[in-house]
């Protein structure tokens, strides 16, 4: 094979800088021609391709964002946007394609290479950490790193204010965001999407607290925690304060979502070094001629696999960290 293409698409996160410099790179080792497409597929069908080379990604590596851009483009779920979007790739004369995205650009990697022959390998980039077949998605360790020192920062003014702080944290339906950050700061009481959302119980937390002299509380909020299917981002924490009050109408309480620093500031050292490792591993993949793989890690190794069977996959819960999160910090 001698000319891809990378792009990333949907939510952008951490670490997908890392898997674009390792693309690159890796092509130009391979002897290919390596080609960006800026803003994922809404690029694609717009013909907004750029040629790289080494100097392309240099320094680029640490940082949060994606040097590429991206976009959620609903054309690309349509086949006249498909078409366009082949157009383009065939214009340039690109064989092999790197996505570096959720399910739903995995979903547009698939149709590109079944309807259309075009090579599609798969890295999996979103904070979300909500796909089954790998251990981590490329992010989500950074974006936990994010809520973990924003905690440890509100620790100081809700502990000397004995006060209990709802924060709102992201991951769409998946709590692994909530409850892996809460482990690693001690918050006092985590609510994730998979566990369902009971207020009383919050009320309980606190109440059983207060009884031991414990006044200031952190209590961690997955931002689709509530089951009825109305994703209220940025808004939850707020609601759950309310909930909270309408219980313990004289607690002494604040909430804060984190919204969009989730996916900001400089990739942590894993997210780094597992985007160098994936990108690697899909020109790997390209170079050998394969086609419809994703790539994930599973207990620490790099692998990849069928991109049907691996999204086929439903997502373990993570109860032992959840069940940690939980019994660490009871009073
Ligand atoms: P993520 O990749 O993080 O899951 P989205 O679900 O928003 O994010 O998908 C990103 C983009 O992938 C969409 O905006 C669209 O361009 C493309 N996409 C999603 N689903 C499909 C589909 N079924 N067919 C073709 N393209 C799709
Ligand atoms: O999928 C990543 C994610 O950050 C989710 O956690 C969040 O719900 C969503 O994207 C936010 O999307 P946007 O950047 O479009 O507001």
């Amino acid at each position: 094979m001698k000319k891809i293409a990378v792009l990333t698409s949907g939510g952008d996160s951490q670490g997908m800088n890392a898997a674009v410099y390792a693309t690159v790179r890796a092509a130009l080792s391979n002897g290919m021609e390596i080609y960006g497409i800026n803003h994922g597929y809404r690029g694609l069908i717009d013909g907004d391709v750029t040629k790289l080379d080494a100097k392309s990604v240099e320094g680029i590596v640490h940082r949060g964002g994606t040097v590429l851009g991206t976009a959620r483009c609903p054309e690309m779920k349509t086949p006249e946007g498909q078409k366009k979007a082949v157009a383009t790739l065939k214009k340039f004369g690109i064989e092999g394609l790197v996505v570096i995205g959720g399910d739903g650009s995995f979903a547009g990697a698939k149709v590109l290479s079944t309807v259309y022959g075009i090579k599609v390998i798969g890295i999996p980039g979103t904070i979300d950490n909500d796909l089954a077949y790998t251990d981590y998605t490329l992010g989500f360790d950074s974006a936990v790193a994010v809520v973990v020192n924003n905690v440890n920062m509100l620790r100081d003014t809700m502990s000397c204010n004995d006060r209990t702080c709802v924060v709102e944290v992201m991951g769409r339906d998946c709590g692994d965001i909530a409850m892996f950050a809460a482990l690693c700061c001690g918050a006092e009481a985590v609510c994730v999407p998979e566990k369902g959302y009971d207020p009383d119980a919050l009320a309980e937390v606190i109440k059983r607290n207060a009884s031991k002299d414990k006044f200031d509380n952190i209590i961690i909020v997955a931002e689709g925690i509530r089951s009825d299917g109305t994703l209220d981002k940025g808004h939850e924490a707020d609601k759950v304060m309310k909930d909270i009050l309408d219980r313990l109408p004289t607690l002494n309480i604040r909430s804060i979502s984190l919204g969009h620093l989730q996916r900001s500031g400089d990739a942590t050292v894993y997210d780094r070094k597992l985007g160098i490792l994936m990108g690697n591993l899909a020109v790997e993949c390209l170079a050998e001629g394969k086609t419809d793989r994703v790539i994930g890690i599973k207990n620490d190794k790099v692998f990849d696999e069928d991109m049907v069977s691996a999204l086929s996959e439903k997502k373990q819960f993570n109860q032992r960290i959840y069940d940690l999160a939980n019994n660490l910090v009871k009073y």
